[in-house]
């Protein structure tokens, strides 16, 4: 506290007219504060290494780090947290010229000490505000641990799973990533940024980096600027009106331009048309890998390429720091270019309040509360339960009864402990005290008269079947089968592209040879990405994906799995049949030879080896329910611009157990200026139903929901006919044509 006062003082003395500065607005306050730096000072601010702690790209060690603190001559670190650490580190800050603070950045995706369902599992839940809640534990745990900014919502659009970044985002669809985005932005900064349990969100990669060719980590992107526009930019639109205060532009070229040197998207787009008043910072190294990329020459063209095309903050490639004076002395970088981004920098820190008392978030009482806090459990312990997937249930098997005599627990993720936090997670000394297996969470859901047996079979890459007679041998003791299978945690991810998305190793073949013995079998999946796993979705009696659910893992499986949770997520991404389809998504345009059904490959555009269909579409997911959807009505046949229908359906639970259901609604615009999707998600409506109830679910459909981008790039609606589809995914629906009356949009 001593130190607090100290520094809001030193800093104040300094600054004329910062003394009661109280009043003056913070735009004031950061000129008062740009008058006094130079121009290294300023450059320092662009400036950001990793700690030396942990490091999540490659390291370039240069220098002393702590040095360059004292000096001025760094505006953030990312990678430093803790109270201890991060107050370390701005003590250091506190020793420079102008006292400025250290901003201290962390890749917080999916959790901080809590770890939460990835991202890619959260999304299937499609509950807005389940999804903030958890971004807002996360936020609260990281600005309790001295973070104030999260490198996060991921709001990469995903059409191919090949990609290991899939697991960070929200799918495949633009309007629901949008939502999500929006959530998260929120979770993140909580009620304003400067209280103390927030931090600043970080929408990343702009842009389209979900669009990597071939699904392979850092590569380039190719796609029409309609593509841009209406799949690949709406979610960071939203985070960008949602508040997200910082923007990370990406690895990837778009079209031949690389993000991070991409003026038309960073300051034409971002900066420009949206008007975003936060800071830009590079993705790890991505100014200098304008180099390898063959964009520039050297680390000189790059700070030149990368400032004017509005990236603010150098992340880890030491571009600016080394360069940027230089091109301001020889007048190739405008002096007021570095302003504008220091000023953006500047102002992120006098909102969180770190001019004020550049140790707020450092309060080790806050941030022990913040340990193992039960309420935070207990959230994310919800959020996993609802990320679950039922994708299938012959015959009613789950959910199971906990009276069973004999349960056979098989698989080589059943007893799974760390695996469950999936990748982006942070390990802890207690973890494995915390973090809850399948196996614990089934133990403690079934009664003593349940006998649990339980065998391995193989491990998850294992070629060998040598555990299967063991496996076998358990599973006829059983009265039902229970399987863990799945991708190890760290093959989806970061530089986790994977040629093959096929469950590795034997693992299906060990569900074949349990499916052998006769008994009933449920399969858990758990991945971080949709995988192909025909023979399970063929022969398994009941299949839940569980992806990676986090520290609550295995409490939230046994709820599913015993009933005490109605499954209720719906995919966000389709499943292909095989790498062969990918990419895979719902919303493809009609082709001048469409197929008539699964088997028409008479000179349609088809596979002649394999349907168009998913094995299980976007949207998808069973529940212990059985939801009805009728009476599909509209307000009016048609309707004018500046005016609307209204759509109801009526949805009924016909099953014998309480429910959530997804009411998911498509638009098709049938004949275009230019070539429309088969269907878009315009709307989605959470409904929970009491078995036996139903309920009449409506729908506003305006010109705002016919939008689409035309071949000049214009945001427009045309009059004609369209379709309207609704259902509990996106293949199985109900549908009523509709009319637009009237002229053009302008
Ligand atoms: C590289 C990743 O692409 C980015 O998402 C992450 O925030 C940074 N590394 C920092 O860890």
């Amino acid at each position: 506290m001593k130190r607090t006062i100290c520094a809001g003082l030193l800093v104040s003395a300094l600054i004329p007219g910062i003394a009661g500065a109280q009043k003056k607005s913070i735009s004031q306050r950061v000129d008062s504060v740009l008058k006094l730096m130079t121009l290294d000072e300023k450059i320092g601010q662009m400036n950001q290494y990793n700690g030396d702690w942990e490091a999540t790209g490659p390291i370039t060690k240069d220098g002393d780090k702590q040095d360059q603190i004292r000096r001025g001559r760094l505006g953030s670190m990312l990678n430093v947290t803790g109270v201890e650490h991060t107050r370390q580190l701005q003590e250091m800050a506190m020793q420079s010229r102008l006292k400025i603070p250290l901003l201290f950045g962390q890749d917080i995706i999916h959790g901080y000490r809590t770890t939460f369902p990835i991202p890619l599992a959260e999304a299937a839940s499609w509950d807005l505000e389940a999804i903030q809640r958890a971004a807002r534990v996360a936020g609260k745990e990281a600005a309790a641990a001295g973070v104030h900014w999260t490198f996060a919502p991921m709001v990469d659009i995903a059409r191919d799973p090949r990609w290991g970044r899939v697991m960070e985002g929200a799918g495949e669809d633009p309007y629901l990533g949008s939502c999500i985005a929006r959530a998260r932005v929120m979770g993140f900064q909580g009620k304003k940024l400067g209280d103390v349990d927030a931090v600043m969100a970080c929408a990343k990669h702009f842009a389209a980096y979900g669009a990597a060719i071939g699904g392979r980590d850092y590569n380039s992107v190719d796609m029409s600027l309609r593509t841009l526009w209406e799949i690949y930019l709406p979610p960071f639109r939203a985070a960008a009106d949602a508040g997200a205060a910082t923007f990370m532009n990406s690895f990837n070229d778009l079209n031949g331009i690389p993000a991070t040197g991409n003026a038309y998207l960073q300051r034409e787009v971002l900066k420009g048309k949206w008007k975003f008043t936060g800071f830009v910072v590079s993705d790890w190294g991505s100014v200098g890998e304008m180099i390898p990329h063959g964009y520039v020459k050297d680390n000189k063209e790059a700070a030149l390429a990368a400032v004017t095309a509005g990236c603010d903050m150098d992340m880890e490639s030491r571009s600016y720091i080394t360069s940027l004076a230089a091109l301001v002395r020889e007048g190739k970088v405008k002096a007021e270019l570095i302003d504008e981004a220091v000023r953006r920098i500047l102002t992120k820190k006098f909102e969180l309040g770190l001019f004020d008392d550049p140790f707020r978030f450092c309060d080790v009482q806050r941030e022990r509360q913040q340990w193992n806090n039960p309420d935070n459990l207990a959230i994310s312990e919800d959020m996993a339960r609802k990320s679950i997937v039922l994708l299938k249930n012959d015959r009613q098997l789950l959910p199971l009864s906990k009276q069973t005599k004999t349960i056979a627990l098989i698989g080589p993720l059943m007893k799974s402990v760390r695996e469950n936090l999936g990748f982006w997670s942070y390990t802890w000394a207690d973890d494995s005290a915390r973090i809850i297996s399948p196996w614990t969470g089934i133990q403690s859901k079934v009664g003593n008269g349940t006998r649990l047996l339980y065998a391995r079979g193989c491990g998850i890459t294992d070629t060998s079947t040598a555990g299967f007679a063991e496996a076998v041998e358990v599973a006829r003791q059983a009265d039902v089968v229970v399987m863990n299978i799945g991708e190890a945690p760290d093959m989806t991810g970061e530089a986790k592209s994977r040629s093959s998305i096929h469950l590795p190793g034997v693992q299906e073949e060990l569900v074949s040879a349990i499916v052998a013995t006769g008994k009933p079998v449920v399969v858990l999946i758990s991945a971080g990405r949709p995988t192909v796993f025909n023979y399970t979705a063929d022969h398994a009696n009941a299949i839940l994906y569980t992806w990676w659910l986090g520290t609550e893992a295995g409490k939230a499986i046994a709820d599913v799995l015993f009933g005490d949770y109605n499954p209720s997520g719906k995919l966000p991404i389709s499943f292909p049949r095989t790498e062969g389809q990918i990419p895979i998504y719902y919303n493809h345009f009609s082709t001048g030879r469409p197929a008539k059904n699964d088997s028409d490959v008479n000179y349609v555009s088809a596979y002649t080896d394999l349907p168009n269909d998913p094995r299980y579409p976007f949207g998808f997911g069973l529940s212990y329910s059985r939801f009805v959807y009728s009476d599909l009505r509209l307000s009016a046949p048609s309707f004018h611009a500046g005016g609307s229908l209204t759509a109801t359906i009526t949805v009924t639970n016909a099953g014998g157990v309480d429910g959530r259901e997804t009411v998911q609604w498509y638009i098709r615009d049938l004949v275009g200026s230019v070539v429309r999707p088969v269907k878009e998600l315009k709307g989605f409506e959470p409904v929970f139903l009491k078995a036996g109830e139903s309920k009449r679910v409506n729908f506003t459909i305006d010109v705002e929901k016919l939008r689409f981008y035309n071949d000049r790039l214009q945001h427009i609606y045309e009059p004609g006919e369209f379709r309207l589809f609704v259902g509990g995914d996106s293949h199985n629906v109900k549908e009523i044509p509709f009319s637009l009356i009237g002229a053009v949009s302008e």
